[in-house]
């Protein structure tokens, strides 16, 4: 992985160094309006980032992908994620403190994150998994190409109740990268 920078925020690979600015950033509890929770501890974030360091899941089967996302004035503001299958299908997730929300900061960063993804592991189809009243994130997929998934691949999934499942194929329009991009090896 690396770390990717423009004049508009940076997505830096996210490490156990991490831990204490990012344990601020997700102590808000508006952060958890439609599901999880704060984390227990610096400490556990630290442990939990550790493990994310070696980029795949436990059992090696997918590529997990995280980035921390950083403002010019070096503020912490979130992170996006992604577990890529094998089938190079990815799964995404995105957080951001609710102090930045509305700036089209989390589109900017989940649309830099979709660019990646596609051009350096070769993802060729997306997924977002929401709660259907998560609106703020519905917009933000829907501004990221993302539409509602058909019945036949929500039915494929198993989703709660609550949930809904979207799906962005490379096959649509070819996605628009943000602006031109520096890529800094990290
Ligand atoms: C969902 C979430 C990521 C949205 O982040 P955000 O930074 O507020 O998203 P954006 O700023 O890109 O978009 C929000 C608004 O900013 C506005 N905006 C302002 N300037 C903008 C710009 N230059 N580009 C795009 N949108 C802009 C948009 O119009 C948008 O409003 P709208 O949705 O009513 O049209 C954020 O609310 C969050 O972290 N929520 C908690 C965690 C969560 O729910 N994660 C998703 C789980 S599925």
């Amino acid at each position: 992985m690396q770390a990717v920078t423009n004049e508009t925020l940076t997505l830096e690979p996210l490490t156990r160094e991490h831990a204490e600015e990012m344990f601020d950033v997700l102590a808000d509890p508006a952060i958890y309006e439609y599901e999880n929770e704060p984390p227990l501890s610096v400490e556990w974030l630290r442990s939990r980032y550790a493990r994310l360091e070696s980029r795949w899941s436990p059992d090696g089967v997918n590529q997990w992908l995280n980035w921390a996302v950083r403002l010019p004035t070096q503020e912490c503001i979130g992170f996006v994620q992604a577990t890529v299958h094998r089938d190079r299908s990815a799964s995404i997730a995105y957080v951001f403190s609710p102090a930045h929300w509305g700036k089209g900061l989390g589109t900017h960063a989940v649309r830099e994150m979709l660019f990646q993804l596609e051009s350096r592991f070769f993802v060729t189809s997306f997924k977002a998994v929401l709660k259907e009243d998560n609106i703020r994130s519905y917009r933000l997929l829907l501004r990221c190409g993302f539409s509602l998934a058909t019945p036949a691949e929500h039915d494929a999934q198993v989703i709660p109740g609550d949930e809904i499942l979207m799906t962005r194929r490379n096959d649509s329009a070819r996605f628009a990268r943000n602006d031109e991009m520096t890529v800094m090896t990290q």
